[in-house]
């Protein structure tokens, strides 16, 4: 794993310093900011599922892919808000890292639903691994997306986990996962999220079982259709999969740090990890490539019934793990407001 440190560092914290003494509680306008479209490329669905049938082998035992309808996906255990992923399906990449590093910009809360409304899009469903709402609770939060918009009107499924007791030391704490009411359609900071209209549809169906590589579900499916598309057709995906089985490192973020983190191993020390268990559903968002844009290329944040959740890291647990999962193909990636002072650290 590549190591990332924040060169800029020292200039950005000076920047910040202002920003936090004015910050302001009030959403992002869409109209004000950079919003930027890229078409993906999309191959037939079967092409796919060829591919990751054959390239998956080198990480786990058992693979079986293929082209398939979703099951109802607002059913136990998959749990989403829609029953489908399709539907004028693409990506949509909110902010990024560095407005959480090194140190947080606190102007930056996102509203979804705006943003479906900004899109003309309803009915939509917007799913995937954000940053929760920290004004919501008072404190930084793991966001769980998970909501849709029918007939102009919000569900709000999205859960959010924070780091409980807040201000309990990395080690002792513990984390709480809570649901966001409909009328608190924000997010913060960054988010990878498919933005589509939920319905039933033609999907990519990934079935896994016990792993035998190196790299987590995702990194293996994007690598390997980063290997055989290559740079130029750039290939996104978005959606859920299910751990069926095993157990997963997670991090909770705990609240916003108050010194400044300019190296990943600064963002390991202050993240909380946790291991979590089966069963648990995860949402977010691969791509293939940068595209130009500044992306994070992969990015699933995961909820269980039982209290589980937050950011997905790999299994710990390779000869029981079992994960299923249920992709859209994104016929194109949205790029909103993207940092214009950009770095990589805090992307794994
Ligand atoms: C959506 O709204 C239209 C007009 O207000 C109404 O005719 C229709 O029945 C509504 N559909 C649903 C599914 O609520
Ligand atoms: C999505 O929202 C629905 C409705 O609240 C809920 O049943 C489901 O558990 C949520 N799923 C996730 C992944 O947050």
């Amino acid at each position: 794993m590549q190591s990332h440190t924040l060169l800029t560092c020292v200039f950005v914290v000076a920047v910040n310093a202002a920003t936090l003494n004015t910050p302001s509680m009030t959403s992002v306008d869409y109209s004000k900011v950079p919003i930027k479209e890229k078409p993906l490329f999309q191959p037939p669905l079967q092409e796919i599922a060829d591919v990751l049938s054959v390239g998956l082998t080198s990480t786990f035992e058992t693979v079986s892919v293929s082209v398939a309808d979703t099951p109802d996906l607002t059913q136990s255990p998959y749990n989403l808000i829609t029953p489908g992923l399709t539907g004028n399906a693409k990506l949509v990449e909110i902010g990024g890292p560095p407005y959480l590093l090194p140190l947080v910009q606190r102007d930056k809360v996102y509203d979804l639903a705006a943003l479906a409304r900004h899109f003309n899009s309803d009915p939509a469903l917007l799913a995937g691994a954000g940053a929760g709402p920290w004004p919501h609770i008072g404190v930084n939060c793991e966001g769980i997306i998970n909501l849709s918009i029918h007939n102009g009107s919000v569900e709000q499924g999205t859960r959010i986990v924070s780091v409980e007791p807040v201000g309990a030391a990395k080690g002792t704490s513990g984390y709480l996962q809570r649901r966001l009411p409909n009328t608190e359609t924000r997010t913060a900071l960054l988010g990878n999220y498919l933005f589509s209209e939920g319905k039933p549809g033609k999907v990519i169906k990934v079935v896994a079982k016990k792993r035998i590589g190196p790299s987590n579900f995702i990194t293996a499916i994007r690598e390997t259709l980063k290997n055989h598309y290559g740079d130029d057709k750039i290939v996104g995906l978005g959606g859920l999969f299910m751990l069926r089985a095993g157990k997963v490192k997670f991090h909770v973020m705990p609240d916003f740090s108050s010194s400044a983190l300019c190296t990943d191993a600064d963002v390991d020390n202050w993240l909380h990890f946790f291991e979590m268990r089966a069963p648990i559903t995860h949402v977010g968002t691969l791509v293939t490539g940068d595209h130009g844009l500044d992306l994070r290329v992969q990015h699933f944040h995961g909820f269980s019934e039982h209290g589980d959740g937050g950011h997905y890291h790999y299994d710990t647990t390779p000869d029981d793990v079992h994960y299923e999962g249920y992709f859209a193909l994104a016929a194109s990636i949205i790029r909103v407001d993207a940092p214009e002072e950009t770095h990589a650290v805090g992307r794994d």
